[in-house]
C-alpha cells in the first residue's frame, strides 16, 4: 500500500464546492456530490479519451456522468435514490425544447392566480395534503404558490425531457423558498431563514428556469464537439448487482465515491423533497421506497433481526484478514452500545457496509477491462470512538476481489471542528481516494 499526501488545491475534492459554481453541475445542491475538477483530473492522467466509457457505481447527482459527456466520453451510472436519480436525468439531458420549456412557463405564469384561488377554496386543505414537516418549513403563501405551480405542472403534457426538466427546477427551488432553515444537510424546522424572506415562489420559479436554459447553452457552448455523439447508461437500481446491465470488461475507467460511514442517511436528508412531491408521506414510506434501496451507511438501516447485518460468508473467504478485524470492531461497538443512551446500531452498520462494498467491489472488477485503474473517494469513520480505516480496508476488500494492487492519497482530514467537544471522539479522520488496478 503507497500513502500519498495531497497538494492543497485538491482539498476540495471531496466537496461540492467547485461543481455549485458549474453550469448544470450546480441545478441540485447534493450535500453528498463531490468536485468535477476530480473527475477531469482523473480522465487527464488516466488517458481516458473520446469513444472511451467511465463508470460511477454510486452515481448521485452525475457529477462524473456530466463531466464524461462534456468531454465526448461514454458513461454508465448506478443511483438507487428515485429522486436523485431524476434530477441526474435532467442534468444528462441537453437536447432540451426551449419552446416547450417556455410555452409552459408562459402557461403556468397566465394560470398561477386563479390556480392558487382554486386550491385555497378548495375542501383540501394545507394539513391534509402535507406532512408536518412541510407545513413548518413555509408560509401559508409560500405553500399555496408551491402547490399551484406543482398542480399546474402536474397537469401539463409535456415530453419527458422538458418533465424532467421543469421537475428539477421546482426541486431546486424548495430549499431556496423555505421560511425555515433548510439548507444541506440538516433541516431545522423551528430556525428561521432570513436569506429567503420576501422571495416569491412563482419569481424565483422563472428566474430559475431561465438561468437553467442557459446553463444548458453554457455547458453545450464549451463542451467537445462529439459530446452529441456519446452514450449514457443511467441506471435506477443498486451497484451491488449489475449482472445483465453491465457487460463484462466493457469499462475503461471508474471514478466514483461511495457513501462515507458516517451514519449519513441518504433518505432522510431529502425528506423534505420527497415529501413535497408526494414520493413519501411517512417515515415507512421513505424506509420502503428508498431507504431499503440503498447501500447501509447509516445506522437508521438498520434492523438488528435481519440476518444481512451478519459479516457475509463472502467476506470470511476471501477476505479473512478484513473481516476478523471488523468482527473485533464491532464487537467492541456492541459493548459500547450497551452504556449508550442513544443505542446506535454502529456495530451493524459497520457490517452491512463492508457486506455491501465487497459485492460493489467484485462487481467493479468484473465489469472493469484489464490494464484499467478505479478510483474511489471515501471518507473514514470512528463510530462512538472506534476508529475504522475505511481506505485501507476497502483497499484490502477490493484486492481479495482480483484488483492486482491499491494505493491510498490523503485528500484532507477532517473533523477537526469537534476536538475540544468532551461528547465526540477525537480521532483524527481523513478523506481519501483509493486507487485500484485491475491486472
Ligand atoms: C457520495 S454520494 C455520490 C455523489 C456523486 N458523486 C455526485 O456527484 O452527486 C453516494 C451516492 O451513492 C448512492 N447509493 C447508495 N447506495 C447505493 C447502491 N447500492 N448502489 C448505487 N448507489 C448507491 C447514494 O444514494 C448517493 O447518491
Amino acid at each position: 500500500m503507497e500513502l500519498v499526501e495531497i497538494t492543497n488545491d485538491k482539498k476540495n475534492w471531496g466537496t461540492f464546492k467547485d461543481s455549485l459554481k458549474a453550469p448544470v453541475h450546480r441545478w441540485f445542491t447534493y450535500p453528498a456530490g463531490f468536485s468535477y475538477k476530480a473527475v477531469q483530473h482523473s480522465i487527464e492522467t488516466y488517458k481516458i479519451t473520446k469513444g472511451m466509457t467511465v463508470y460511477d457505481p454510486f452515481m448521485g447527482s452525475g457529477t462524473t456522468n456530466l463531466l464524461c459527456k462534456s468531454k465526448g466520453i461514454h458513461s454508465v451510472g448506478v443511483e438507487p435514490h428515485p429522486l436523485v436519480y431524476r434530477i441526474t436525468n435532467a442534468k444528462m439531458n441537453w437536447d432540451i425544447d426551449f419552446e416547450e420549456i417556455r410555452s409552459f412557463n408562459m402557461d403556468l405564469n397566465l394560470k398561477f392566480d386563479s390556480k392558487v384561488q382554486k386550491i385555497r377554496s378548495s375542501k383540501n386543505t394545507l394539513n391534509s395534503l402535507f406532512p408536518d414537516l412541510i407545513l413548518k418549513c413555509y408560509s401559508e403563501k409560500t405553500l399555496y404558490d408551491l402547490c399551484s405551480i406543482k398542480e399546474v405542472f402536474q397537469e401539463s403534457s409535456l415530453s419527458k425531457k422538458s418533465k424532467d426538466f421543469i421537475f428539477t427546477c421546482i426541486t431546486a427551488l424548495l430549499r431556496d423558498v423555505s421560511s425555515a432553515a433548510t439548507g444541506w444537510p440538516y433541516i431545522a424546522p423551528s430556525k428561521v431563514k432570513t436569506s429567503s424572506m420576501g422571495k416569491d415562489a412563482l419569481e424565483e420559479y422563472n428566474k430559475l428556469s431561465e438561468s437553467m436554459l442557459s446553463d444548458i447553452s453554457e455547458i453545450k457552448k464549451s463542451a467537445d464537439d462529439s459530446y452529441s455523439e456519446t452514450q449514457h447508461k443511467l441506471i435506477l437500481g443498486s451497484s451491488t448487482d449489475v449482472s445483465g446491465i453491465i457487460i463484462d470488461n466493457s469499462i475503461d475507467h471508474i471514478f466514483t465515491s461511495p457513501p462515507y460511514l458516517n451514519n449519513f442517511d441518504y433518505s432522510d436528508r431529502t425528506r423534505l423533497e420527497l415529501y413535497f412531491w408526494g414520493m413519501a408521506k411517512t417515515w415507512g414510506d421513505i424506509t420502503r421506497n428508498v431507504r431499503n434501496k440503498l447501500m447501509t451507511s447509516a445506522t437508521t438501516q438498520v434492523l438488528r433481526l435481519d440476518p444481512k447485518f451478519k459479516i457475509s460468508d463472502d467476506l470470511y473467504h476471501y477476505c479473512p484478514e478484513v473481516a476478523a478485524f471488523i468482527k473485533s470492531s464491532t464487537d467492541q461497538l456492541t459493548e459500547l452500545r450497551k452504556e449508550k443512551k442513544g443505542k446506535k446500531s454502529y456495530d451493524f452498520m459497520v457490517i452491512g457496509y463492508f457486506n455491501d462494498v465487497f459485492k460493489i467491489l467484485q462487481e467493479s472488477y468484473r465489469v472493469l477491462k484489464s490494464g484499467s485503474s478505479a478510483l474511489f473517494v471515501l471518507g473514514d469513520s470512528a463510530p462512538y470512538g472506534v476508529h475504522i480505516p475505511t481506505d485501507e480496508l476497502i483497499g484490502k476488500i477490493g484486492v481479495s476481489v482480483g484488483f492486482s494492487e491499491y494505493s491510498i492519497k490523503v485528500l484532507r482530514t477532517r473533523g477537526g471542528k469537534w476536538k475540544t467537544n468532551p461528547q465526540r471522539h477525537s480521532v483524527p479522520l481523513r478523506e481519501s481516494i483509493v486507487i485500484f488496478k485491475k491486472g
